[in-house]
């Protein structure tokens, strides 16, 4: 039995080896090495600005989108899926100058604690990051006083970036419904 498998084992291989072989090779036309544009060293970049999740008031910018037929037995609301386009601002209040907006989403990806998995675009409309983005990927247990994600890439002046971003929630659910997050991302691009 066994030396029957190895032989038709042994003889898929001589197939697969003559058809590899046959096979013409690919011209690789679509991509090419390339050098990068500018040789510069990297920046290393501190940002720092304040997230507004508005989850309830007149103009909820963060939006119940999904969620599973369990979602509302589980204690970590398992399962919901929420769509994201909230403010960025530079300072705490809620009148501060809006710098960016994050757009993406979370959903609730823990079935004992609440925990998010993020994913998100952080969108900046200032200065020289005005249409800039940075891709942020990561788990959130919100909970905890300091979380930590991963900058997984960026466009714009943020081409090629990585880094990470902290965050830690001041105010839980205010009057106008908005949860306020201070950020600070270190990302070198
Ligand atoms: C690094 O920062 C300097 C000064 O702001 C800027 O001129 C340069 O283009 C930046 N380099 C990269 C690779 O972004
Ligand atoms: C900011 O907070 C004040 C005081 O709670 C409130 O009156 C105002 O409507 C809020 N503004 C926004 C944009 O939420
Ligand atoms: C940001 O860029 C947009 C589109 O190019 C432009 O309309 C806007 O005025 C810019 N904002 C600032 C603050 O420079």
């Amino acid at each position: 039995m066994a030396q029957k498998m190895l032989k038709i084992s042994y003889n898929l291989l001589i197939i697969s080896i003559i058809i590899l072989t046959s096979t013409p090779k690919s011209q690789a036309i679509f991509a090419r090495t390339t050098t990068k544009a500018q040789q510069q060293p990297q920046n290393l970049t501190h940002i720092q600005f304040y997230f507004h999740d508005y989850v309830s008031g007149p103009n909820p910018t963060a939006i119940r989108i999904a969620q599973a037929k369990s979602t509302d037995q589980s204690s970590s609301s398992f399962g919901a899926l929420v769509m994201i386009d909230d403010p960025l601002t530079e300072g705490p209040g809620n009148d501060s100058k809006i710098i960016g907006y994050a757009q993406g989403m979370y959903a609730f990806a823990d079935q004992q604690q609440f925990a998010l998995m993020m994913t998100m675009n952080l969108v900046f409309i200032e200065g020289d990051y005005n249409g800039s983005s940075l891709s942020v990927m990561g788990r959130n247990p919100v909970m905890e006083s300091v979380r930590e994600f991963g900058v997984i890439g960026g466009s714009g002046v943020f081409r090629f970036a990585s880094g990470y971003a902290q965050a830690k929630t001041i105010t839980m659910m205010d009057p106008n419904g908005a949860t306020i997050v201070e950020y600070n991302v270190y990302v070198s691009h």
